[in-house]
């Protein structure tokens, strides 16, 4: 597995997707938590969001209640319609992130080429501040708690994915 992002190309935009199983709790705040930052920082025409999840079973539903009212009471509106990650995604996405392992092995076994495969990386190696983490555990079964933990594992990562990113970008843009 990639643990830095090398597949970012001459286009203009860079597309990231987020990827958790449901797509109703982590990959949704991701990119509500990614979003926010590239509007903070004027970067919107550069970065293109989405997230999807590896089990469909939710599709079309929104964000999980408890993970929409703890995002919002950060400032992130989550407004995602849950979506299954299909094998364009493998193509069209520059950045493929696993929320933790099982993600990341699933969107492996998704990989056509070699190319592809160099697409995913997993957010944990992301995560700066917390050591005890080294992916984004699922909160669908905890309480308050998890949810929190989820937004702050995902605010340092964004973090430190969109510095990666960012640094790539202008290298490649300059
Ligand atoms: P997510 O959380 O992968 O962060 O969206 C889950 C959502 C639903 C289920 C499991 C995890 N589920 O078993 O339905």
């Amino acid at each position: 597995m990639q643990n830095e992002v090398d597949n970012i190309s001459e286009r203009p935009t860079v597309r990231v997707l987020f990827v958790c199983l449901g797509n109703i709790c982590r990959s949704p705040a991701a990119q509500g938590v990614m979003q926010h930052l590239v509007e903070e920082r004027n970067l919107e025409a550069f970065y293109e969001i989405d997230s999807a999840g590896t089990y469909g079973g939710h599709s079309g539903q929104m964000p999980d209640r408890r993970m929409r009212v703890h995002a919002r009471q950060r400032g992130y509106e989550l407004t995602h319609r849950a979506r299954q990650v299909t094998s364009d995604d493998m193509k069209h996405f520059d950045v493929i992130v696993g929320m933790d392992a099982a993600n990341v092995d699933d969107l492996q076994s998704m990989a056509y080429t070699d190319a592809q495969m160099r697409k995913v990386v997993s957010m944990g190696s992301y995560i700066r501040l917390n050591h005890h983490y080294d992916h984004v555990p699922d909160p669908y079964y905890e309480g308050s708690e998890g949810f929190e933990l989820v937004l702050d594992l995902l605010e340092d990562a964004c973090e430190c994915l969109l510095q990666e990113m960012e640094t790539k970008r202008k290298n490649i843009h300059q």
